[in-house]
């Protein structure tokens, strides 16, 4: 079965809440209504009583009444639902004195002229139409101290009327109202979901061709406009993910494709003739370098891909950033020995971190700046202390590098000078490990250099908690 829409979920909850509120109102009414009329009568038959009760007390004996019964008469003339009885109490069977149509059922009349005391007291009937009666007795004392019984009655007809009435306008409006409740329920909820409708339309277009569509947050309701931010930073993510996974394969084939190709012409040139064992052993001396620099670039897009997931981080540890840096440059020693450079390491620090992935962000740096650096010159690592945060600097004499290849220095397989780089064995990710190595440090890599004169590298971490 197909599930029901949220509107009409939603709109079939609003209508039978409605429902239930309308009805339980409906019936608090009719119980308050027929509260208040029954008060009402019972008001207006008491102070009819208490009339009676004066005149009675004026007349002589029950004689009297009988001869002159107008004055009594008078007080419920005008009042054709109000009827007016007296008894004496040895005749029970025939009324002294009985005004308008009399009460409904004659056994209650009996009972309660028979029960009839000093005290107020009420019994309802009904006659044979069905309408209802009221009524009060008591027992007054005329002036010869004589005790009859009253009986007042009220024909409950209007209130039974204005009752029925409202019963029958409530049936008929209670409907109609229950539709429209319904009705504007479910227009209320698909006009609050009308925005919907563009996160649709916008998901339908999005591919990984097509990563460019955003959610228009504007005049979206508030809840539905977090929701929208929250899928276009999402798109905006996946569109950043993708563009980098497309230029990191395109980059990838452009890289391997120069050693492959270099690597198919040596051996297609060296089988095109018969050559002598050292020839052979030549070409594959220089075809295993190519491999290196093949293994080189593979291994380092792998430590790339596995350094832009800080799932596969080592907890971090805190760091004595100089003693990374002396194991470092005690690699490298060899090395600037071969081109008499000095390596200079100044400062001390602590910081939090990978100890590898730290010490390989030095070797990058510091392989460069062997690399660039004029013979018999100084290599400078110097480590400083800052307020907010803890500086690397990498500093080697030398040509520089021009201002417009700054901006891109960090970016993957960026060389100042790829054909004479390339022919060094160098992959030109050095700087982009770098670089993803301080991001997951939540630090930073910058450079400056002066042509001709010095180029600086500077890893900026953020200034650990832990005491020195
Ligand atoms: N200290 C430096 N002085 C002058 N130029 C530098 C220095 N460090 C880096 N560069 C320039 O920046 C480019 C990018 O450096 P990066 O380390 O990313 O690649 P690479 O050194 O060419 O290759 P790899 O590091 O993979 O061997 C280099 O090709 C070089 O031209
Ligand atoms: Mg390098």
């Amino acid at each position: 079965m197909k599930p029901a829409s949220l509107s009409m979920r939603l709109g079939l909850t609003v209508s039978i809440l409605g429902a239930l509120l309308v009805v339980f109102l409906a019936i608090m009414a009719y119980f308050a209504l027929t509260h208040e009329l029954n008060a009402l009568s019972r008001g207006s038959l008491e102070k009819k009583m208490e009339q009676v009760e004066h005149s009675l007390s004026l007349y002589p004996d029950t004689g009297d009444i009988r001869s002159k019964p107008h004055i009594l008469l008078d007080q419920v003339m005008g009042h054709d639902n109000l009827t007016l009885t007296i008894y004496e109490r040895n005749n029970l069977r025939t009324p002294l004195l009985k005004s308008g149509s009399g009460m409904a059922d004659p056994r209650v009349e009996r009972k309660a002229v028979r029960g009839a005391s000093d005290q107020l007291a009420y019994s309802t009937s009904t006659d044979a139409r069905g309408a209802k009666f009221i009524t009060l007795s008591r027992l007054i004392r005329l002036k010869d101290g004589t005790r009859v019984p009253v009986l007042l009655s009220m024909d409950n007809a209007h209130d039974e009327a204005l009752l029925s009435a409202y019963q029958r306008s409530t049936l008929i409006a209670l409907p109609l109202l229950l539709i429209f409740i319904g009705l504007s329920a479910w227009a209320a909820v698909q006009r609050g979901l009308a925005p919907m409708r563009e996160f649709r339309k916008v998901a339908a277009m999005v591919s990984t061709q097509d990563l460019d569509h955003r959610l228009s947050v504007v005049n979206m309701p508030h809840e539905l406009s977090e929701l929208a931010q929250g899928i276009n930073v999402m798109l905006h993510r996946l569109d950043a993910g993708v563009q980098q996974l497309s230029q990191f394969s395109d980059d990838l084939a452009h890289e391997l494709r120069t050693p492959i190709n270099n690597l198919m012409g040596k051996a297609q040139v060296t089988l095109s003739r018969e050559r002598t064992t050292e020839e052979y052993q030549n070409v594959l001396v220089s075809c295993t370098e190519e491999l290196e620099r093949v293994a080189r670039i593979v291994s380092d897009m792998l430590f790339l891909a596995q350094a832009s997931h800080p799932s596969a981080l080592a907890p971090f540890e805190s760091i004595a950033l100089e003693e990374e840096t002396l194991k470092v440059a005690d690699l490298f020693s060899l090395s600037a020995q071969d081109k008499q450079i000095r390596l200079n390491v100044v400062g001390r620090a602590r910081v939090s971190g990978d100890r590898l992935m730290i010490q390989r962000a030095i070797s990058n740096l510091l392989s460069n700046a062997l690399r660039h650096c004029p013979n018999g010159k100084t290599v400078t690592l110097l480590i400083d202390q800052g307020a907010t945060q803890v500086s690397l600097l990498v500093s080697n004499p030398g040509d520089g590098i021009e201002a417009q290849h700054l901006p891109h220095l960090f970016d993957r397989f960026y060389r100042v000078d790829s054909s004479r780089s390339r022919s060094q064995g160098s992959t030109g990710l050095g700087l982009a490990i770098v670089r993803s190595i301080m991001s997951l440090h939540q630090g930073v890599a910058e450079v400056k250099s002066l042509p001709g004169a010095m180029t600086v590298f500077r890893l900026g971490f953020p200034v650990t908690d832990r005491p020195l």
